[in-house]
């Protein structure tokens, strides 16, 4: 028998004893052969180390592209998300978990109770789940820090779900609209992917490259979501956003490759929400991608977007990194001193006593928060 870190198991391993978390509840148990789903299980209950048999591991099937990517980006994370971790381990953060899962736990039952039960959506109750988490913090970066912590295990629509309502809610409070309308904007991003409960699971859920016929397949996610709406008593806003969240300012998206005038407001607003949450944060397979690789990819397809609220978008968020320390290239340690309007991604920042401006240093880019 030997100890041996989660990061570190591997399918096959035979588990040596009985592994609690740390509140005491039992998470497997002794003699239990480890796949894909139990150590992903393990690392969910933060467990941090455990017993495993000495034998060699049980060949249960070979490594494939996607498992060894997975493998590689989970260890990765756990090395050098420091400034993450800080956010994880904090009281502010556990409260924040707590509200989050009510939040995910009525939007999933509101996407069951329309599609199995034709119930009318209850939108006062899911409104007042996520409100109760911009009430309580401070709606800012720091929030989204916070959702960027959120390790989505399954249940990855209901989450996405989550986060997209609430950075649309902050956009909406940050361009100044009315508390009506940031309500609005909140049940867009709750509501926007309710048509991928009409999709087989397997499709939403399947790692690695979608056939061209699966893709095409998910994509009727948009119409499906619109026409489960679209006979309920709700602002029409709520079911365009479900329709609309994948079509692009240059015509480039779907389901009907409309351009910025012929998509609504909030629809747009929905896409950068959306897109924003899919690159930053966590999936079991991949660790989420730093903000200011987000933001360059951003700048870099500026035209599929609203500009006005992705500039400020993307404005409010370099701005609020100005003092942060981070990495640069992997390794080089720097600190934000300056951000450049015209190449957001891209800030002036101090390394070892002199001033870089990454936007004129092609081969620097910034890799992590520190
Ligand atoms: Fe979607």
């Amino acid at each position: 028998m030997k100890r041996i870190l989660t990061i570190k198991a591997e399918e096959g391993m035979v588990v040596a004893g009985d592994v609690y978390n740390e509140g005491n509840h039992l998470v497997i148990s002794r003699g239990t052969v480890l796949t894909k789903e139990i150590i992903d299980r393990l690392k969910y209950y933060s467990v941090f180390d455990f017993f495993i048999e000495d034998d060699k591991p049980i060949k249960l099937n070979s490594y494939n592209m996607d498992d060894l990517e997975r493998h590689i980006f989970s260890e990765y994370k756990i090395e050098s998300g420091g400034y993450y971790n800080k956010i994880k381990d904090s009281e502010e953060f556990e409260v924040f978990e707590g509200l989050f899962q009510e939040s995910v736990k009525n939007i999933q039952d509101c996407f069951n109770d329309v599609v199995t039960k034709n119930k009318e959506i209850r939108v006062e109750q899911l409104l007042d789940s996520v409100k109760k988490i911009t009430d309580d913090f401070k709606p800012d970066v720091s929030l989204f820090d916070m959702i960027h912590c959120i390790e989505e295990y399954d249940d990855l629509t209901y989450i996405h779900s989550v986060n997209v309502a609430l950075i649309c809610r902050i956009i909406g409070m940050w361009m100044g609209y009315s508390e009506a309308d940031c309500d609005v904007l909140t049940i867009c991003g709750l509501m926007h992917d309710i048509g991928k409960v009409m999709i087989p699971n397997e499709v939403i859920t399947k790692p690695g490259r979608l056939s061209p016929t699966e893709y095409a397949l998910v994509q009727t996610h948009t119409i499906h979501g619109y026409n489960l709406m679209k006979d309920l008593d709700l602002d029409e806003r709520i079911k365009y956003a479900a329709l609309q969240h994948h079509e692009r300012c240059d015509g480039k998206g779907y389901p009907n490759k409309h351009r910025y005038e012929n998509i609504d407001s909030f629809a747009r607003i929905v896409a950068i929400a959306d897109v924003y949450d899919a690159m930053t944060s966590n999936r079991i397979y991949r660790k989420g991608i730093c903000p200011f690789e987000v933001i360059s990819a951003f700048e870099d397809n500026i035209e599929s977007y609203d500009p006005k609220v992705l500039f400020m978008f993307l404005e409010r968020i370099a701005q609020s990194y100005v003092n942060a320390d981070v990495v640069l290239n992997g390794d080089l340690e720097g600190k934000i001193v300056m951000i450049n309007k015209y190449a957001l991604g891209r800030p002036g920042v101090l390394v070892g006593g002199a001033y870089v401006d990454l936007s004129r240093q092609d081969n620097m880019e910034i890799t992590a928060l520190k």
